[in-house]
């Protein structure tokens, strides 16, 4: 099993979500963590639920678009908790339109918190990683970051975050930091996409469960469970990868196939 005793771990996006899940999975397996997140009720929710379980926890309330809180919150992280071994950039969103439906400040917004946040939280965390000679970092892409699948500004967003991933793994691998990526497929989260895709349709996560070869959407822990393991020693020749967390998406069209393919052989 992933060890994480003796590590101190920033999650941003920890409040609520995925984010909230990997915090607790760190947490259970030894990490002290600290729950970054713009909403700092949510973010203390989940501090307390790991503190009842007698882990360490800290909350820091940040914007990521905002490069000045992340750094502050950072070092005050360092200062409370030591040094920062492990950084999981979860914070991200969607809520915008098609290309010729965004606005642009919906366009810009949603690179700032989905590309330029991560990168904030690595530029203010890596020097210390440098200096000690090592880290690991766990960005969460998406299938969006490699295929479309809608949400054309998150998308473009989340394919920087791959390539983000490759530099800073080809960059600082000398220095002892591995980064890698996960692209989760549909998780069943209460995120504000989610959410307005559920009062549309309360049934939207099992219908999606048919393009999903392993047939089903994925949970919050399914995420976790890989950021854990890319995180951990057993992953130390790892790095620069993007890890799909998709029960097999983007492996094939499986419905295009049964429905179109197979069919045509009757
Ligand atoms: N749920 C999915 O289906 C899915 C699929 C693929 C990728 N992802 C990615 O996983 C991550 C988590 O998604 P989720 O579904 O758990 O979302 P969520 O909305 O449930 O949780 C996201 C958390 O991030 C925080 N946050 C949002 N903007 C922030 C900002 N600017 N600064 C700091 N914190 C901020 C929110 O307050 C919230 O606590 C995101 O990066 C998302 O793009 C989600």
């Amino acid at each position: 099993m992933p060890d994480h005793s003796n590590t101190v771990a920033i999650v941003t996006g920890a409040g609520h979500g995925i984010g909230r899940a990997i915090a607790l999975r760190l947490a259970q397996q030894g990490a002290a963590v600290c729950t970054m997140d713009i909403n700092g009720q949510q973010a203390e929710e989940t501090a307390n639920l790991l503190r009842k379980s007698g882990h360490k926890a800290l909350v820091k309330v940040a914007d990521i678009a905002d490069f000045g809180a992340v750094d502050r919150a950072v070092a005050e992280t360092e200062a409370e908790l030591g040094a920062i071994g492990l950084l999981v950039n979860n914070a991200g969103f969607t809520d915008s339109g098609d290309i010729d439906g965004i606005s642009l400040a919906d366009w810009h917004r949603e690179v700032d918190v989905n590309l330029n946040g991560p990168y904030h939280c690595l530029r203010a965390i890596l020097p210390g990683m440098k200096a000690r000679g090592r880290g690991v970092i766990v960005n969460i892409s998406s299938v969006n970051g490699v295929r479309f699948f809608g949400n054309p500004a998150y998308s473009a967003a989340k394919a920087g975050i791959i390539n983000l991933t490759q530099s800073v793994a080809s960059e600082y691998g000398r220095h002892g930091i591995r980064c890698n990526a996960v692209l989760p497929g549909s998780v069943r989260t209460k995120n504000a996409s989610w959410e307005i895709r559920v009062r549309k349709d309360p049934d939207v996560f099992r219908k999606l469960a048919r393009w999903y070869p392993l047939g089903r959407v994925a949970e919050p822990e399914d995420v976790a469970n890989a950021v854990s393991f890319l995180a951990s020693d057993e992953a130390s020749y790892i790095t620069g990868v993007s890890l799909p967390v998709d029960g097999g998406l983007l492996a094939g069209m499986n419905v295009m196939i049964d429905e179109f393919i197979l069919e045509a052989k009757d």
